[in-house]
């Protein structure tokens, strides 16, 4: 028995994922049942890293999501569009898809796993975050006995290489920026890496995941790692802090609702997050009984996120091998429960002023007595407990203070902020970013 792939898309991860196919020795036995049948690409004229009959090879892509022949779908272009269609039209046709699409899945998950369980198939992603790191399955399979908690990833490699080297180096973000796109580990427009839209996308994903429920994406709160500079890095390491680029996915403590939110945040270095480097993610999952796991790897790449589609394409072809034949009551193919998405409520979102956290902010200030008291009194007046306040010094001919409060809400810290930033001692409230 053998199960005919076709593959949209053969760039980076398309190139990796042939790869892997047309050498299956010492991999699973599964792999040889495994045929690519047709694959998409934009040009046939292009010059590529792998050698394919160049009879596969179309630059008509919903031919493949239509070709009766064809069993799984693997949807490697990325982007919003073609994708979305190509992948609800590969269901309509009643094929299984494997995507590694985070930004269609974040924004039209309902759309797509809509379609997918009335037409009985399978959309697997596991390549769609942590690109190698098996994150996916876990929390569908491996972790589904526990009630899980929280959900802490270092999920962008580029703002993590960019982070690392601002630490490492005490360069500032625009010059690293600048050498990481020099050096190809930031795409020429890095806005979804640096602004953290891709992971919003990402945490929107595993927070569904975790919490059995779709998640609206606007909702996820998101600022990136433009406003870190190497100031805050080297204040933060002499608390004992490193800066990275966190999505968080938390059930919020007095409420059914959660927190999902991405932002650069001050990591304990004592923390398993405050190691993971450079390219690197890694995904910390706390639930009960499990308490924490974590999972790191490469979170980009060929290779890493080949492994992580043809994994998928493996576990669809298994349940096929076994007989994907069971029939619904109402006539459909009968989905395995823990690898299907069953949940179609949307999950409610707590407003980022009822956060509860700790927050690192750094003031200018005019340089006479009674400064120092005034910003305690008016943290105090709006129940926000100081943990530690530092004149660091004098910069730009203004003292710096830097303070770190206790946990704290977001939105009493944020009127305390307001009225600060009218006192006339003063001169700018220089940063502010949170504390995990
Ligand atoms: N651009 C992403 C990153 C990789 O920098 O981690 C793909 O998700």
């Amino acid at each position: 028995m053998t199960f005919k792939v076709g593959l949209l898309g053969l760039g980076t991860v398309g190139a990796g994922t042939v790869e892997i196919l047309q050498n299956p020795a010492q991999r699973h036995s599964l792999l040889q049942d495994l045929v690519i049948h047709k694959v998409g690409v934009r040009s046939l004229d292009k010059l590529r890293n792998v050698t394919l009959p160049t009879d596969i090879l179309t630059t008509d892509l919903e031919s493949i999501v239509t070709d009766p022949e064809i069993d799984i779908v693997v949807e490697v272009i990325g982007g919003l569009e073609p994708a979305r269609s190509l992948i609800l039209k590969a269901i309509q046709h009643g094929k299984h898809v494997v995507t590694a699409n985070k930004a269609a899945i974040a924004r039209f998950g309902d759309e797509i796993f809509t379609a997918a369980a009335e037409a009985g198939v399978y959309v697997l992603l596991e390549a769609a975050v942590g690109g190698g790191i098996p994150v996916i399955e876990p929390l569908k399979q491996s972790l589904c006995a526990n009630r899980l908690n929280t959900v802490i990833g270092i999920v962008n490699g580029t703002t993590n290489y960019i982070l690392t080297r601002m630490q490492l180096e005490g360069g500032d973000f625009a010059d690293i920026l600048a050498d990481a796109q020099n050096l190809g580990y930031a795409e020429a427009d890095p806005t979804a890496d640096i602004d953290g839209l891709d992971a919003a996308d990402k945490i929107a994903i595993l927070a569904s995941l975790a919490f059995g429920g779709r998640i609206k994406l606007p909702e996820v709160h998101c600022e990136g790692i433009r406003h870190v500079s190497a100031v805050d890095i080297a204040y933060a390491e002499k608390l004992g802090f490193v800066i990275k680029l966190l999505a968080i996915a938390k059930r919020a403590s007095a409420t059914d609702e959660l927190e999902v939110r991405v932002h650069p945040t001050l990591v304990p270095k004592t923390h398993p997050l405050a190691s993971v480097n450079d390219v690197y993610n890694a995904i910390l999952i706390e639930g009960d009984p499990i308490g924490q796991v974590m999972f790191f790897g490469r979170g980009a790449g060929a290779g890493p996120t080949a492994s992580a589609v043809v994994s998928d394409v493996l576990n669809i072809a298994a349940l096929l091998k076994v007989g994907h034949g069971d029939i619904t009551a109402d006539g459909k193919p009968l989905l395995d429960p823990l690898l299907a998405c069953s949940h179609q409520h949307y999950c409610a979102i707590a407003p980022m002023e009822d956060l509860v956290t700790r927050f690192y902010a750094r003031f200018l200030t005019k340089d006479y007595p009674g400064v120092i008291g005034k910003l305690g009194t008016c943290f105090g007046d709006h129940e926000v407990s100081l943990e530690s306040v530092v004149q660091a010094g004098m910069r730009d001919d203004f003292a710096e203070i830097v303070v770190v409060t206790h946990d704290v809400r977001e939105g009493n810290f944020r009127k305390a902020l307001e009225e600060i930033r009218a006192m006339p001692a003063i001169a700018a409230v220089a940063s502010v970013l949170r504390v995990l």
